[in-house]
């Protein structure tokens, strides 16, 4: 079968301190043998990450849990019983061997277990897990097919595993844990309302202008375009104030009323479902920014469930 050998492929490479781009239901990642150091550091030079920037390690299910962190709360049982494979990242006291490569150097890591089925084969077929960040050029726009991964990685592309298009389309939510009580690090795939029903208690946003940014990669600017990139819940004005400009518009559901001549206009949803914009927005940001367009304006989507996570992302692509 093509898909096996393709595994096989992808086995023998990261055998060898080789690179693999796996498929995931977020967003494609860059992957390498948690337990070589060697290819961890080209995980750094193809991606142009920064290297106080940790990575997370992929595992191929929660039994393993124990392999790459101790001292695990009850809660993070709790979540991984319910979540796993899915997108929910856990943020855990690291096991003293992991290599402070993988971590920058914090005494904590990041693990989940993704929920593509290559990607578990692939995990299934090794005797390590994989640690992975997106597989894109840092800092740029987070890929969802194969192509995003080519157009972002250029001639450093390693062999991609190609799982089709990523369902879910957006990175997976980070939490982490003070003593057993749980804190939201990143809005991602699960929604704040998921993780507290299945804790049966509220769970905290972390505030990400203060002391409790844990990490580079929840700066501000991120996920960004290359074109310059403007969003807003009112789009209308910023359409108005830029008539006679090659203007990309990306809008929820409903086109804006005003569509200049020329403007290049995607919905994220045609039928209003929160979780298909999220799943089709990299698309949609990677389509615009490849039209030398000289800006693009995106309407900011109702902040509904996974809703706020797509507003991160835009607020992110349009901060300065
Ligand atoms: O959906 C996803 O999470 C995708 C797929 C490939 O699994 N991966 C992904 O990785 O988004 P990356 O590297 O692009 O984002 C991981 C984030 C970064 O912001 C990093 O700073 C943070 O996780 N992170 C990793 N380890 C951490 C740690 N020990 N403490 C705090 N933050 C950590
Ligand atoms: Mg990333």
């Amino acid at each position: 079968m093509r898909n096996s050998s393709q595994i096989e492929n992808a086995v023998k490479l990261l055998d060898n301190d080789e690179l693999v781009v796996i498929p995931t239901e977020t967003v494609y990642g860059l992957a390498a043998n948690a337990y070589s150091e060697k290819a961890i550091e080209k995980i750094f030079r193809t991606k142009n990450r920064p290297s106080n920037n940790p990575l997370i390690v992929h595992l191929v299910s929660a039994e393993e849990l124990h392999t790459v962190s101790k001292n695990i709360p009850t809660n993070a049982y709790k979540l991984a019983d319910y979540f796993w494979p899915g997108p929910l990242t856990m943020i855990l006291e690291k096991a003293d061997h992991l290599s402070p490569k993988i971590t920058a150097g914090k005494e904590t890591v990041a693990v989940r277990v993704p929920n593509h089925q290559t990607t578990l084969s692939l995990l299934k077929a090794l005797d390590y897990p994989l640690v992975a960040p997106s597989a894109n050029r840092s800092n740029h726009i987070s890929p969802t097919t194969a192509e995003h991964v080519k157009i972002s990685l250029g001639s450093n592309t390693p062999f991609i595993l190609d799982g089709g298009p990523c369902a879910r389309g957006i990175e997976s939510t980070i939490v982490g844990f003070d003593n057993n009580a749980v804190k939201i690090y990143r809005l991602g795939a699960i929604e704040p309302e998921e993780i507290e029903k299945a804790l049966g208690c509220k769970v905290q946003l972390a505030n990400h202008t203060s002391e409790e940014t844990i990490a580079p990669g929840m700066f501000t600017k991120h996920y960004s375009p290359g074109t310059p990139f403007v969003s807003a819940y009112e789009i209308e004005s910023e359409i108005r104030k830029n008539v006679g400009k090659k203007m990309g518009v990306i809008c929820f559901s409903s086109p804006p009323s005003l569509i200049p001549e020329g403007c290049v206009l995607r919905k994220l949803t045609s039928d209003g479902d929160i979780k298909d914009a999220a799943a089709n927005l990299y698309q949609v940001m990677h389509e615009l920014d490849l039209m030398s367009l000289d800006l693009i304006i995106a309407e900011l989507v109702p902040y509904i469930g996974v809703g706020a996570s797509v507003n991160d992302r835009l607020l992110r692509a349009s901060s300065k």
